[in-house]
């Protein structure tokens, strides 16, 4: 296995597509050779290859796991009448509110993980007890704590004009009920935290044992939310490539403007990957790529 994961990074190392993304500044500081893959099965082994150990922040991939924190928090009937379940077919910092319910189409993009984000918890709770929730979270699913990249958040505060937009027409529509500041500040956060391609691929690999990290054996999130959790990345995860993603790869996968890329294969394996330089719909180009050789190679399509 790894002399097969060194192969498949090998092969993708030459291509210099697509851009690192500079609308956060510190993320345009990234070297965009970094290059990782990891892969952890059911029994918690993890196979790597490349710059595995190098930390960047989760961005985007942190939306499916507070979305799972969310529904353990106030339970799915409660969070779906503030979160859709269809993928939008626009861009991840679009709008994408349903017609009539105002409800963002889903949580994998911006407007839906803004929303998702204040669910945390409960009313009542402010953002740093809401970021604290996150971060112990995603910290249990990675087998190690993780903290928040001072310097991405503040970065992306600086610049985040278009969340703040979208959380003040959330709170227009009466979607989110907190100061629209607020909201973005602990969205930033949560999407600040740092994470290696390895922890990544056991952060996959708890969604693809039904909620249990193999790893510690700990059960992090329930069966039914895993399984729900694991649904909504398929449909909406790669944001306006989902369907050419599921017909190609066949995993359910998310995505992340830093570079990252996850995919959990029920009942086989998590995947991580990392590398920062993005396609037009805010994918890792060579993630992309080596997520498609794997699949093709291992068998690993769902259909
Ligand atoms: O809200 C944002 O724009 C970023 N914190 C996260 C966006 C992201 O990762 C989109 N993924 N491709």
């Amino acid at each position: 296995m790894p002399d097969y994961l060194l192969e498949v990074a090998e092969a993708v190392r030459e291509d210099d597509g697509g851009a690192v993304a500079d609308y956060i500044p510190q993320l345009a500081e990234a070297s965009p050779d970094t290059l990782a893959i990891a892969v952890t099965t059911v029994n918690g082994r993890t196979h790597a290859a490349g710059d595995v150990d190098v930390e960047f922040s989760i961005q985007s991939i942190s939306k499916p796991f507070a979305y799972a924190a969310a529904i353990m928090d106030r339970g799915l009937e409660r969070v779906l009448r503030t979160v859709g379940l269809e993928p939008s077919g626009e861009a991840f910092n679009e709008l994408s509110l349903e017609t009539g319910t105002h409800r963002p189409k889903n949580p994998m993009i911006n407007a839906g993980a803004i929303a998702t984000h204040q669910l945390l918890l409960g009313e009542d709770a402010d953002e740093d007890a809401r970021v604290e929730r996150a971060l112990d979270f995603f910290s249990r699913l990675a087998g190690r704590p993780l903290a928040v990249d001072r310097a991405v958040y503040e970065s992306e505060m600086a610049t985040a004009d278009r969340n703040f937009a979208i959380a003040h027409m959330l709170r227009t529509h009466g979607v989110i009920a907190a100061a629209a500041h607020d909201v973005v500040d602990g969205y930033t956060r949560q999407c600040s935290i740092t994470v290696t391609a390895a922890d990544l691929s056991v952060m996959a690999a708890t969604l693809a044992c039904g909620g249990v990290q193999p790893v510690t054996g700990e059960r992090v999130v329930d069966a039914a939310t895993a399984r729900h959790t694991l649904a909504v990345m398929a449909g909406s995860g790669m944001y306006d490539a989902a369907g050419s993603w599921l017909t190609t790869v066949g995993i359910p996968a998310k995505s992340g403007v830093s570079g990252g890329l996850i995919g959990a294969l029920p009942g086989q394996v998590g995947i991580g990957a990392m590398s920062p330089r993005l396609d037009e719909h805010g994918n890792s180009v060579r993630g992309v790529k080596m997520f498609e050789r794997l699949s093709r190679d291992m068998g690993m399509h769902l259909m």
